[in-house]
């Protein structure tokens, strides 16, 4: 580990000597994953509101929801040393590059606009290493959602929502007896991930959840409750349409939207494309929390990487100053389908979706049911999730039973721990 550091010191010294277009206003080149409609136009309001202040942005999208291909982009990277000036970065992953002596901290602007006392406190510490903030986030998304098309309801006589995975699945049989995909879906790890921590949160509720996916404790791993959950894993497997291996998570929003599908299981990032494609809420589409009565966390946030050179420094700082601001919480977060990281930001221009996830993540803080997301690299270190993300892709696409998948899965985290 030292090693690494000293070279990630020595090579943030040889950035320096990388000819940068100096920008009075500051300078950042920032690698994110935002390339679909709604993140595009989200990350969009980022980059001109930097830029309408004098900034100089570089952008550096890498595409591929989730953030895997960027994360491999990042160390890479880094390993050259080269480092982007801020990255799209998370819960542990924060943790474990400033342990390595990798990030520049803001704690002088956090300071200076009292960012402790703006943010809910389990948020700021994930922001913090050291006691000092490393990291600003940019909003609060929830994974737990049903998105679903009324019209498409409507035809197998459906009006509400599903409270339990039961009548899900009663819903599901019906759109498939009419010979409508119940689940519209794309086959990649993290949303497989997705789905599972879920359906996790819905078959052992919060607590569980917790126990098994956060804590990795192996009596949960291995317990009735999670053979339960690779069950309705199963189930939900036989409710996707034969084209769902690789598709991308916005093409399978894109087929709710055009009725293809009844259901879509994704983070409230899915109401960012309804939004950008001019669908109404509560209209065109409806959203729902999946069963569980949880709040399943995922904060987005961009960490400062050490690199030299006044301008960009500068730039690090501007930007961290603007993702924090009242004005910028409010657009980016209506264009992104998320709520505002900070708690004073109003939501009387926002939809009855935000409303509800802002009322349910004060209820699951006031009861203890709020839960880091594992699928969005919010619970655990990138090796874990790695284990939980192969193993759920290949119980997803095998005939492997539940009982031998949390066999399997307990051992795999087991060695991941090591
Ligand atoms: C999540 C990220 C969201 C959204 C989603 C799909 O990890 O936090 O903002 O981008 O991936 O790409």
């Amino acid at each position: 580990m030292t090693k690494f550091r000293n070279f990630l010191a020595a090579t943030a010294v040889a950035a320096f000597a990388l000819p940068g277009i100096a920008n009075a206003d500051g300078t950042v080149e920032v690698l994110h994953w935002w390339t679909s409609g709604g993140e595009a136009k989200a990350v969009g309001e980022l980059k001109n509101a930097f830029e309408a202040d004098g900034g100089k942005w570089i952008d550096s999208p890498i595409a591929g929801g989730g953030g895997d291909a960027a994360m491999t982009a990042l160390r890479a990277r880094v390993v050259s040393g080269n480092p982007p000036t801020a990255v799209q970065l998370k819960g542990p992953g924060i943790q474990e590059w400033a342990e390595l002596g990798a990030l520049n901290d803001v704690q002088d602007v956090a300071t200076s606009e009292n960012w402790d006392g703006v943010l809910p406190p389990a948020l700021a510490e994930i922001m913090k290493y050291d006691g000092k903030y490393v990291a600003a986030p940019v909003n609060i998304h929830r994974v737990d959602w049903f998105w679903a098309n009324p019209e498409v309801l409507a035809k197998v006589g459906v009006t509400d929502m599903p409270q339990t995975w039961d009548e899900f699945n009663a819903i599901a049989d019906k759109l498939q007896a009419a010979g409508i995909t119940p689940l519209a879906h794309g086959g990649q790890p993290w949303q497989d991930a997705t789905l599972f921590e879920n359906v996790v949160l819905g078959i052992g509720g919060p607590e569980f959840f917790l126990k098994a996916l956060v804590e990795l404790d192996q009596d949960a791993l291995t317990s009735d409750t999670m053979i339960k959950s690779f069950d309705q894993l199963r189930k939900l497997r036989g409710y996707v349409d034969a084209n769902f291996s690789g598709r991308d998570w916005n093409l399978a929003t894109a087929m709710v939207m055009r009725g293809e599908a009844g259901f879509q299981i994704m983070g409230d990032w899915a109401k960012g494309e309804f939004l950008a494609a001019g669908k109404v809420p509560g209209k065109d589409f409806v959203c729902a929390a999946t069963p569980g009565k949880g709040f399943v966390l995922n904060s987005d946030s961009f960490t400062f990487f050490k690199v030299s050179g006044d301008d960009r420094v500068k730039g690090q700082k501007k930007l961290a100053s603007l993702i924090m601001s009242p004005g910028f919480q409010e657009t980016f977060n209506l264009a992104k389908g998320s709520i505002p990281a900070r708690t004073d930001v109003a939501l009387d221009k926002f939809d009855d979706c935000a409303k509800k996830s802002h009322e349910d993540l004060l209820a699951a803080i006031e009861s203890n049911s709020l839960v880091p997301s594992m699928a969005h690299e919010m619970a655990v270190p990138r090796s874990v999730r790695g284990e939980f993300m192969d193993l759920v892709t290949n119980f997803f696409n095998s005939d492997m039973s539940s009982e031998d998948a949390v066999k399997t899965l307990a051992a795999a985290i087991k060695r991941a721990q090591q």
